[in-house]
C-alpha cells in the first residue's frame, strides 16, 4: 500500500474510491468528521481491517475494540485510571524517570529513540506497576508494536512465528501486573488482559511521539525553549497542542459504515471503510492558515477540525494523562538543556504518526537563570 500520508494529502473534502477491491471513504472535512465521530456516530462501527491487524498488540476485546453498552461500561470503569489521585500519583513517576533520563543524556539525543523508552518504561509502571528493563523487555514489545505496524500495510495477513512468540513474552509480562488503578479499576473483568493491554499500547506509542516532535520543532525555536525554561507553562500547553497539529499521531481515524448514507453530497455504502483524515485536516489551509508553520497559541474556529484526540463516545480517555506527560518531560527538557535539531523533520506513518529514529539533538547544558 502507498504511504498513508501522501494518499490523505491528495484528498479534499469527503471521497470514495477503490484501493483494490476494497471501498473507502476518505473525510477530510470538519463537518463531516463530526457527523462520523459524534452526530451520526450509531452509523458507524470500529473497523475490524484495523484492529486484526494490532490485535497482537493489543487484544481483541479491550475498551478501545469495544462497541456500544459494553465501550460505555469499560470507559465507566477506566474513569479512576484518571483521577486527581492517580495522576498525581503517575506525575511522581513521570518526573523522576524524567530527571533519570536527562542525568544520562550528554551533547547527542535521539528523540524519537529515548523518549519512546521513556514513555513505555512509565507506561508499564503507572497502569501495570511493573518495572521493565526498557533494553530487553521494552525491545520485544516495541518490536511486536513494528510488526503490527507493517501488518497495517499489508491487504492480507500472515501468520508468523515471530509475531506469536513476542506476543506470549509480552502478555507474559502484563499477567505479572502489581497493584495500580488499571488493576484495580478491571480486577474481576472477563477482559482484563485485553485491557491492560490496550492501555499500554494506548497510552504509550502516541504520547511517545508527540512528545519527540515537540522537542524537534522546540530545537528550531530557541527563543521558545528560554521562555519555558523559565516557567511559561501556558507557552509549554501550547506548544505541545500546536505540534499535535502539525504532527497527529493519530492521523487517521477508521470506521465501518452500519447503514448506506450520505456524507457532504458523497454516497457512502454499508461495508465501506470510513478513514477519517486528522492529518489532512490540520494541514486544511482554510482551516489553519500558514498549515506548515508550526505557530504555538493558534486556533481554528471550525468545530471538528482539530481532532487529535478524536471526539465523541470513543474519544480518548488518556488526553490528561498525554497533556500532564508532555508538560513534566519538555518543561525538564528545556530547563536543562538549550537544543538544536534538525531543518526538516522526517516523520513515518505506520500505526500512529512518529517521527524517524536518527535524528539527533544537540545538547548543551542551560545556563541557569535568575
Ligand atoms: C498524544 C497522546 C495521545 C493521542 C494523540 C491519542 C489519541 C487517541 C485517539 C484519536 C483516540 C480515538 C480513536 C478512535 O476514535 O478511533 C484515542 C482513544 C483512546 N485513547 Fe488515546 N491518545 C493519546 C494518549 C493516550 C493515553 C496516554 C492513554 C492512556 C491510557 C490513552 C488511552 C486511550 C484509550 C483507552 C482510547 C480508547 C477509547 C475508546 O475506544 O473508548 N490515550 N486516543
Amino acid at each position: 500500500m502507498q504511504n498513508p500520508l501522501s494518499l490523505l494529502m491528495e484528498v479534499h473534502g469527503v471521497e470514495r474510491f477503490f484501493l483494490g477491491p476494497k471501498p473507502f471513504v476518505f473525510v477530510a472535512d470538519a463537518d463531516a468528521a463530526g457527523k462520523v465521530l459524534v452526530t451520526q456516530s450509531s452509523v458507524f462501527r470500529q473497523n475490524r481491517f484495523v484492529f486484526d491487524r494490532i490485535q497482537p498488540v493489543t487484544g481483541s476485546k479491550g475498551v478501545v475494540q469495544l462497541e456500544g453498552e459494553e465501550s460505555k461500561a469499560a470507559r465507566v470503569k477506566s474513569r479512576s485510571v484518571f483521577s486527581k489521585e492517580a495522576l498525581q500519583k503517575a506525575r511522581f513517576i513521570v518526573e523522576e524517570r524524567t530527571q533519570a533520563m536527562i542525568d544520562c543524556s550528554v551533547n547527542c539525543f535521539d528523540p524519537a529513540r529515548e523518549i519512546t523508552s521513556l514513555i513505555l518504561g512509565t507506561a508499564f509502571e503507572i497502569f501495570l506497576g511493573v518495572q521493565i528493563d526498557v533494553e530487553k523487555s521494552g525491545q520485544d514489545y516495541l518490536e511486536l508494536n513494528r510488526l503490527c505496524g507493517k501488518r497495517m500495510r499489508s491487504p492480507i495477513t500472515f501468520p508468523s512465528f515471530r509475531l506469536r512468540k513476542l506476543q506470549k513474552k509480552i502478555r507474559d509480562l502484563v499477567r505479572d501486573a502489581g497493584n495500580t488503578p488499571l488493576t484495580y479499576a478491571f480486577r474481576n473483568d472477563p477482559y482484563q488482559l485485553d485491557h491492560f493491554l490496550t492501555f499500554l499500547f494506548a497510552g504509550h506509542e502516541t504520547t511517545a511521539a508527540s512528545i519527540a516532535f515537540s522537542l524537534l520543532l522546540l530545537a528550531q525555536r530557541p527563543e521558545l525553549q528560554r521562555k519555558i525554561a523559565m516557567g511559561d507553562q501556558t507557552l509549554t500547553r501550547e506548544v505541545y497542542r500546536e505540534a499535535l497539529r502539525v504532527y497527529p499521531p493519530a492521523y487517521m481515524l477508521a470506521r465501518q459504515a452500519e447503514q448506506s448514507m450520505s456524507l457532504e453530497g458523497v454516497r457512502v455504502k454499508r461495508g465501506d471503510t470510513v478513514i477519517v483524515a486528522i492529518y489532512n485536516m490540520h494541514h486544511n489551509e482554510e482551516y489553519f492558515p500558514d498549515h506548515a508553520q508550526f505557530k504555538p497559541g493558534r486556533r481554528s474556529k471550525i468545530p471538528y477540525s482539530y481532532n487529535p484526540f478524536g471526539a465523541g463516545a470513543k474519544a480518548c480517555l488518556g488526553e490528561r494523562l498525554a497533556y500532564l506527560e508532555a508538560e513534566v518531560v519538555i518543561e525538564a527538557f528545556c530547563k536543562a538543556f538549550e537544543f538544536s535539531g534538525p531543518k526538516n523533520i522526517l516523520s513515518e506513518a505506520l500505526i500512529t504518526l512518529h517521527p524517524k529514529e536518527g535524528q539527533f539533538l544537540n545538547l548543551k547544558k542551560r545556563r541557569v537563570y535568575d
